[in-house]
């Protein structure tokens, strides 16, 4: 199980080999915490996260909360005591020394123990329990949170544990999301759509230079294991699209019998494509001669200008290679994302260093749709690339390895069993995360086939020499 790894004392601000804390890294939180802010700031992030989960739970009925709307997705009653369960595990026991409160559900709700497809048949928490028992946990978190420390230990520096629980939590509301997604029935979620787009004439695509920047994060104090340490990576100078790629370029893809031409298919995703018969996007539906979508309930047509989503890797690599490009790597995202070239520093988001605000991004499920591409200028990179945070979840060609100098934290089941090539690298993050759980580092992966998952693409090319 996750075990939480207790007493890994280490020195405040102990610069380890590998760290580079100085080199090529802007903005983030540095020197001695401001208790009274951390507090402040974990509090408001366990609060929201708290209020989209109850959001997503209260709006169906019982059956609902317990029925496996796919075998992709647990029933959401599990979702919220796992949620809860987590919590628990981190906060009340790791940090605060607590005995369990419930030991025997513990493996209920330990994601090794149980595939998401077996979930339904466990015994699980009914609906009421379940509230109970996370609300429960939150309220002896509150009053954890309310006397700690945050420093001496590695879980608790700069809050760390509270901002762990915290992306934990809106994690499984983008998966919750998912699962809304996924269920058949009338609507029960509603948001404003985003504003149209602005006028945009730039360029359809920007060069970003070659040379070293700094890839991942030794100063952010949220971030999780796998974002950091902070290191030096070289890319090739390479054009990477100004936007994600539009339903209505990907509608010229299938227009063009793209799912019927081997050629621009990796061997194992023609081999999917033909063995489930895909000729679309997940929950499109062709009406006479125009593409309809169901959309949390609603069924409408493909809005042409927004990105494209629930596409799996395979159609994002086929899609680039028909269009005579590729998937940018993760480094070339991450450095499209962050890289300032007239600094030659990393920022924390394409815009700079400042936590995100609705003018930089579609996040947080304000819209329960990406927005128009070519939207919130306000969060372009310096170079002028739009919409990397927010909206969709870009696939990029590389792989789900460690970084350099990487080190488990706090638990190996967070990132470390999934690290290997059958896992593919998305970053950016969709209208579905949380800003507390997105960042120009965080990383996120998936199988090449998912794409019941918030995912979209940008494509890119190397520079021609
Ligand atoms: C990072 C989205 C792949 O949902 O499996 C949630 C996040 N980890 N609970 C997942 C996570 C543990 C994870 N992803
Ligand atoms: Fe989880």
């Amino acid at each position: 199980m996750t075990a939480p790894e207790t007493g890994t004392r280490t020195g405040r601000t102990g610069t380890t080999a590998g760290e580079t804390r100085t080199a090529g890294e802007t903005g983030a939180a540095s020197g001695g915490p401001d208790s009274a802010a951390l507090r402040e700031r974990a509090l408001a992030s366990l609060t929201t996260a708290r209020d989209r989960t109850t959001l997503l739970t209260t709006c169906i009925d019982e059956p609902d909360l317990t029925a496996q709307h796919s075998p992709l997705m647990s029933p959401l009653v599990w979702d919220l005591a796992h949620i809860g369960n987590q919590e628990e595990l981190w906060l009340l026991r790791a940090v605060g020394g607590r005995e369990a409160m419930r030991p025997e559900i513990d493996t209920l709700y330990d994601a090794f123990e149980h595939s998401r497809a077996e979930r339904p048949s466990l015994p699980l928490l009914p609906p009421a329990e379940a509230r109970r028992y996370a609300a429960e946990v939150r309220g002896r978190a509150l009053d954890l949170l309310e006397a700690a420390d945050f420093e001496g230990t590695r879980l608790t520096e700069a809050g760390f544990a509270f901002g762990m629980v915290a992306q934990h939590e809106q994690q499984h509301d983008e998966t919750m999301l998912i699962t809304h997604q996924l269920r058949k029935g009338p609507r029960v979620l509603t948001a404003p759509d985003p504003e149209p787009a602005p006028l945009f004439t730039g360029p359809a695509e920007v060069l970003v230079p070659g040379g070293p920047f700094t890839m991942g994060t030794s100063t952010e104090p949220w971030a999780l294991d796998n974002e950091r340490p902070a290191h030096v990576r070289e890319v090739e100078p390479f054009w990477i699209d100004t936007t994600p790629v539009t339903n209505a370029a990907y509608q010229a893809f299938i227009e063009d019998g793209g799912y019927d031409t081997e050629r621009w298919w990796a061997p194992a995703g023609w081999a999917h494509v033909r063995q489930h018969s895909l000729t679309a996007p997940l929950f499109w539906r062709r009406d006479g001669d125009q593409w309809l979508r169901r959309r949390f309930g609603v069924t409408e047509a493909v809005p042409p200008d927004e990105p494209v989503l629930h596409v799996c890797w395979y159609e994002a690599d086929a899609y680039a290679r028909w269009a005579g490009r590729r998937l940018p790597t993760e480094a070339e995202w991450e450095k499209a994302a962050r890289f300032d070239p007239v600094t030659g520093r990393s920022t924390r988001y394409p815009w700079g260093d400042a936590d995100p605000e609705p003018e930089h991004a579609n996040l947080g499920q304000r819209h329960l749709r990406p927005a128009p591409a070519g939207s919130y200028p306000g969060g372009q990179s310096p170079l002028g690339v739009r919409q990397l945070i927010g909206d969709v979840w870009e696939w990029t060609a590389s792989d789900f390895l460690p970084y350099p100098g990487f080190r488990v934290f706090p638990y190996k089941e967070y990132s470390e069993v999934f690290f290997g090539p059958e896992y593919k690298v998305l970053r950016g993050g969709s209208f579905a995360v949380d800003p507390v759980a997105c960042r120009g580092t965080f990383r996120n992966w998936d199988y090449p086939i998912r794409r019941q998952i918030f995912s979209g693409f940008r494509t890119a090319r190397s520079e021609a020499v």
